[in-house]
């Protein structure tokens, strides 16, 4: 492993006060974007005693931050409210205030265009937020996800405008921000941290800065490796999902139940790590980030074709779940045309309330394009907005009564799904939920 040992080159007299600052509890972190990412973030340096500011452009979320109120399930509101009691942290929008921060780290939207290409205008404009106020003795970090070049190629030249050098005057790293949302497990804190630095010292200053809030940090030799790395997490991901989701339509074809198969093959110790099937890839990592990489590729002239299979498959599933929903109403002599179909669980995964990218939307959109009246229950989504007006989460059992049949699209834990099989009249589990429930009103993917 790397190890930028700090014996083996010199911090400038910047490198050493900052460190020293760190290590003092007197650097103020700055955090650029308070989403999912940067508010645990935010919380995680305070907790450790160092003084942070949160910068967003939403007025409500600073609002919310500065009275102690969460917005994100994984931090609650007695944590964040200790941190801003305690003087630790602030949130503004006024991004002036990034001047007076010692380090400044970038956790905004990384998202695609329309074309599906890289969109990183919110990078850029945080970036030349701290380049128009950089001074010596800054460390800058981005944590957005991105494609391997982004740091040095995109950021650097922004921050060299100021005339400063990196590495002497100030410090830029890159460092991916692996969270789980709803993980109960693994926070900010026990999860492991990659850095890459522009320099040696680039990554030994926010080496420094990180251990104070994360148990365990891991140094890589550069930027592009740090960057690369959380791009071969969700790719690995990626392509594993979309590799199980073919053999799901193998086993359909087959007549094999494919959730016994990959059950079976998991308890094999070594050289097998289960991944399940699906209704389609959602959130805000796993259907993009991949194509931040077979983006980079292709202006290299390679085609990245294990990312484009599985962007494939795994887009197809969304169509393949209407054609079973479509399927079990043929049984019942019913087309999808006119016939109630409500799905449960609109979030893109379990336990939690991101809607972000999430298959149960394309679902919806999709049977209701072919006449369905849809209708969803899901406990952490009360209502989503919908064709310019709002649909509501229906009361569980009685729209389960009222439906010709269910679609379980999220596998949230304590709904009650042996009675709401009991209730239905036919029920499509794309998620297992149904798991020892023995009734053959139930079609699983
Ligand atoms: N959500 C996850 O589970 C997760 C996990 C790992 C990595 N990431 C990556 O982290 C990055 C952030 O994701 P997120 O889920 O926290 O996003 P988010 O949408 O939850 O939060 C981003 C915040 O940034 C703010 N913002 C946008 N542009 C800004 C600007 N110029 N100045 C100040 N604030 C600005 C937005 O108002 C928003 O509050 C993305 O690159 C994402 O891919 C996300």
């Amino acid at each position: 492993m790397f190890d930028p040992s700090e014996d083996s080159f010199a911090l400038t007299d910047h490198a050493a006060e900052l460190t020293e600052k760190i290590r003092a509890g007197q650097a103020r972190v700055g955090t650029i974007g308070l989403g999912y990412v940067g508010l645990p973030l935010s919380v995680e340096f305070a907790t450790a005693g160092l003084p942070v500011t949160g910068f967003d452009l939403s007025a409500e979320k600073v609002k919310a931050v500065n009275a102690g109120r969460s917005y994100i399930k994984d931090v609650p509101d007695e944590r964040l409210r200790t941190c801003v009691q305690a003087g630790r942290l602030a949130a503004s929008t006024d991004l002036g205030g990034l001047g007076a921060c010692d380090a400044v780290v970038i956790c905004v939207p990384t998202p695609l265009s329309k074309t599906k290409d890289p969109d990183l205008s919110l990078v850029v404009e945080a970036a030349k937020a701290i380049a128009a106020r950089l001074r010596s003795g800054q460390l800058v970090v981005l944590e957005s996800t991105t494609y391997p070049g982004t740091t040095e190629e995109l950021i650097l030249p922004l921050l060299r405008e100021r005339g400063l050098e990196v590495g002497a005057d100030f410090f830029l790293a890159f460092s991916p921000e692996r969270v789980d949302p709803g993980n109960p497990r693994f926070g900010t804190r026990n999860t492991p941290k990659i850095i890459g630095g522009v320099t040696p010292a680039c990554t030994a200053v926010a080496r420094t800065l990180y251990a104070r809030a994360v148990d365990t940090v891991i140094p890589v030799s550069s930027t592009q490796a740090a960057e690369m790395v959380k791009l071969l997490e969700n790719t690995f991901r990626s392509v594993n999902i979309g590799l199980v989701n073919e053999v799901a339509l193998m086993c359909d074809r087959l007549g094999v139940d494919v959730w016994e198969v990959i059950d079976a093959a998991a308890t094999k110790p070594f050289g097998f790590m289960p991944f399940y099937p699906g209704p389609g890839l959602g959130g805000h990592c796993i259907p993009i980030d991949p194509l931040y990489l077979s983006w980079k590729l292709k202006t290299l002239n390679y085609r990245a074709r294990f990312i484009e299979l599985a962007g494939e498959i795994n887009s197809e599933m969304p169509e393949h779940v209407c054609e079973i929903v479509a399927n079990v109403l043929n049984d019942q002599e019913r087309s999808v045309k006119g016939s109630r179909v409500l799905v449960l669980g609109l979030t893109y995964k379990k336990d939690i309330d991101d809607v972000r990218e999430s298959p149960s939307l394309d679902i919806l959109r999709l049977l209701e394009a072919r006449g369905a009246r849809v209708g969803y229950h899901d406990p952490f989504v009360p209502k989503l907005a919908w064709n310019g007006a709002a649909l509501r989460s229906e009361d569980l059992l009685p729209a389960v009564r009222a439906a010709d049949v269910v679609v379980i699209l999220t596998d949230h834990t304590g709904l009650p799904y042996g009675e709401i099989v009991d209730a239905a009249k036919a029920v499509v589990d794309t998620r297992n939920a149904t798991r020892g429930l023995r009734s053959d009103k139930v079609v699983k993917l």
